[in-house]
């Protein structure tokens, strides 16, 4: 029953599907993860004898959801609300929804009970399990439990009769776009910005990522739709999506370094410059990313395929540059493994920067590649030959080979 008066009109994604989500332009930052192309909520709603919502937006845009929804039938006529994952860009309007629809039900994992009540102190929500299989409103669903991809409530729920799964976070990207399917997108950036996201969420949970095809195939879920919670969905080739997630949480890194570092008064860049030659002069791939320039969340993502992290930083006050502190506390957060590195910098009398950086290394289980280089006040031309010397030191370890 659409009224017809809707700016924000639902998208058909299969015969009793439709997408009811919002289009968030504006968003560039996602709890420290820089969201440069904007992102989306995805609601789903189930058409069947009745109907039924599936996840919710973030709160502002609560009007943008119903106005979907208002598109293809009253909101009125839910009749079951699933929350497939808690967090608050998903479940930021569920109360407010609650209590526009009055649902019969609202159903999630039992964790996500517990996360919802927490949140919201939501009383009456329903718990399923996890392979447990319910006929809703007249449409069969499946749902699983994701736990921690990427928070402990997350589940997924899958509707055998269109072979099309909802899968919350797991294959989203943060990517706003008119296009709602990656079929109308290009292959290029979907990769990009699914490996963006793959690398700032679920990178430390690469293990649960691979036992995940296994854990949906004993529930009997075999997606020829995949829909997420971020993002396109992807109908023309979800095979892609799954296979990239395959390759990326088996973490087998490429010959390739990642440079990431600040600087004072430019000393430390002169050092970082020398060692990215020495990469590349023994044939590994290298980035630079000084920090003034690089956000924290670009490299994580370029470390997703990276077999090595060099870190640089000057000496300030006895200690590293916040700005390398800021992205090292959240790359150790991220769990990136089989990593060689090093760490450089340069420093005026003190120099305990490089130490700090090799012992912040080390408890990232970095396996370190000669010794921390450290230059007092500016590089000479002596100190950048022994920059280009530590690159080319740990583009040999990249490749397999060892110094001689
Ligand atoms: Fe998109 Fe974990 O929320």
């Amino acid at each position: 029953m659409a009224d017809g008066r809707s700016p924000f009109p639902a998208v058909r994604v299969s015969d009793r599907v439709w997408w009811v989500g919002a289009v968030d332009w504006a968003v560039r930052d996602f709890h420290g993860y820089a969201t440069s192309r904007g992102s989306t909520y995805n609601a789903y709603l189930i058409a069947a004898d009745s109907f039924t919502l599936v996840d919710t937006v973030k709160a502002p845009f609560r009007d943008e959801m119903m106005g979907r929804i208002a598109s293809v039938v009253d909101p009125g006529r839910i009749e079951y609300i699933i929350s497939n994952h808690s967090e608050m860009d998903h479940s930021g309007c569920l109360p407010e929804t609650i209590a526009a629809v009055r649902p019969k039900a609202v159903l999630a994992s039992a964790k996500g009970v517990e996360a919802l009540g927490a949140h919201f102190r939501l009383d009456g929500i329903r718990a399923v399990k996890d392979g447990e299989r319910m006929r809703l409103g007249g449409a069969d669903l499946v749902f699983a439990e994701t736990r921690m991809l990427h928070w402990p409530d997350s589940m997924v729920t899958y509707l055998p009769g269109e072979r099309l799964l909802f899968s919350q976070d797991a294959f989203g990207m943060h990517l706003a776009s008119g296009e709602r399917f990656d079929d109308e997108l290009p292959d290029r950036l979907l990769e990009r910005e699914a490996a963006k996201y793959y690398a700032n969420i679920l990178m430390p949970y690469a293990g649960l990522v691979r036992a995940l095809p296994g854990r949906l195939s004993r529930h009997g879920i075999d997606p020829r739709i995949i829909a997420p919670d971020h993002g396109p969905v992807w109908r023309g080739n979800p095979g892609r999506i799954l296979e990239l997630y395959a390759r990326w949480a088996e973490r087998r890194p490429e010959p390739k370094a990642v440079i990431v570092y600040d600087t004072m008064w430019g000393s430390t860049h002169r050092m970082a410059r020398a060692i990215g030659e020495g990469v590349a002069a023994a044939g590994a791939a290298v980035r630079v990313m000084p920090l003034g320039s690089n956000h924290r969340s670009d490299v994580a993502t370029e470390i997703l395929d990276a077999g090595a992290l060099i870190v640089g930083s000057p000496t300030i006050n006895n200690t590293i540059f916040p700005t390398v502190a800021d992205a090292l506390c959240y790359l150790r957060g991220l769990k990136p493994k089989n990593l060689v590195g090093a760490a450089f910098g340069s420093h005026g009398w003190s120099g305990e920067a490089v130490r700090e950086l090799e012992r912040t290394l080390r408890e990232m289980k970095v396996d370190l590649v000669g010794e921390g280089l450290g230059v007092q006040y500016v590089p000479d031309a002596a100190a950048l030959a022994r920059c280009a010397a530590l690159g080319g030191l740990v583009a040999e370890r990249l490749s397999g080979r060892r110094p001689a």
